[in-house]
């Protein structure tokens, strides 16, 4: 089975997607094949990768796969090239599925009821009745399906989520629960990464799915600042046990960004990249185990 990881916080930022990539990257240069999905209704990972045009795309785009059974089979068509690894590209039309995948669980959940809730799921983009499997009538289930259409080829899929709770990020972590959680070194990180771990917890607790957080990245440190110090000190004791990586402030990362590249392709020489190797292998260690 592919390995499968959700790059999340609830907090924007703080390098939910800059994590993403440039593990992709590493990844990729350690000879695996990679798939970076991009669930940030926002698209930056779509557009950091180069293709600013799929997040305009005409329909059907991964929205649809989400809220159609009968087209999540075309998520296959929407995959795209990247020198480094491939990518399920956000879309403009993500913006409407929060709204849509919220409609549809209170739907399913009225349908479970015996309420006939038929006539909410028809009106307008809602969930479809294919989705609703007599077994999983919820809809953070969807992501889950979805990767199971385009996966097989790929020994890892990098799931980046967006900066907010809700059904999307459900969708991740029910269909990627192993997390890798970046946190900048500043004290309103801590709390969500609190946040966050109540989230895994409920997730744990309303479905059969286990949350492990498989990386904790401290991202952006400054200098030894006293500050920068004792958050390092608390991400020690909040991910007790959780590989920590440490990346530190380097601009090469938004020029990277900016040029559509990983740091490994941008600036190999960069000593970040090293710490993203790092990455890698914990992750190749956590699925190994
Ligand atoms: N270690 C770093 N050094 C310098 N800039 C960084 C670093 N990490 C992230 N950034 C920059 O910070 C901004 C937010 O990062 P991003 O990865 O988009 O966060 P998120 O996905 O959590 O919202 C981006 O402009 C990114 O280039
Ligand atoms: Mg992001």
């Amino acid at each position: 089975m592919t390995n499968r990881l959700t790059v999340a916080s609830a907090k924007g930022g703080v390098g939910k997607t800059t994590v993403a990539i440039n593990l992709a990257g590493a990844l990729n240069h350690r000879d695996h094949d990679v798939l970076l999905v991009d669930m940030d209704p926002q698209g930056v990972a779509t557009e950091g990768l180069g293709h600013a045009e799929a997040y305009d795309a005409e329909p059907p785009t991964l929205a649809d796969t989400l809220l159609a059974g009968d087209r999540r089979h075309l998520a296959q068509d929407l995959l795209l090239d990247h020198p480094e690894m491939d990518l399920l590209p956000s879309n403009v039309d993500l913006l409407n599925t929060e709204r849509d995948l919220t409609l549809s669980d209170v739907a399913a959940d009225l349908q479970a009821r015996g309420v006939d809730a038929t006539s909410v799921i028809q009106s307008g983009t809602l969930l479809e009745d294919s989705c609703l499997d007599e077994d999983l009538p919820h809809a953070r289930y969807q992501l889950d399906k979805v990767l199971r259409e385009v996966e097989d080829d790929y020994d890892y899929v990098i799931v980046d989520s967006p900066p907010y709770y809700g059904e999307i990020l459900d969708n991740c972590l029910y269909a990627a629960p192993n997390v890798v959680i970046p946190a900048l070194a500043e004290g309103t990180s801590q709390r969500a990464v609190e946040l966050l771990y109540d989230e895994l917890d409920a997730m744990e607790r309303e479905t059969d799915v286990r949350c492990i957080p498989a990386l904790a990245v401290a991202n952006r440190i400054r200098a030894s600042t006293n500050e920068a110090k004792e958050m390092l000190e608390w991400f020690d004791a909040a991910f007790a046990e959780t590989p920590l990586i440490e990346i530190r402030e380097r601009v090469a990362l938004q020029y990277s960004f900016n040029a559509g590249r990983t740091l490994f392709e941008y600036e190999p020489g960069n000593d970040m990249t090293d710490r993203f190797t790092d990455a890698a292998k914990y992750v190749e260690d956590f699925f190994n185990e």
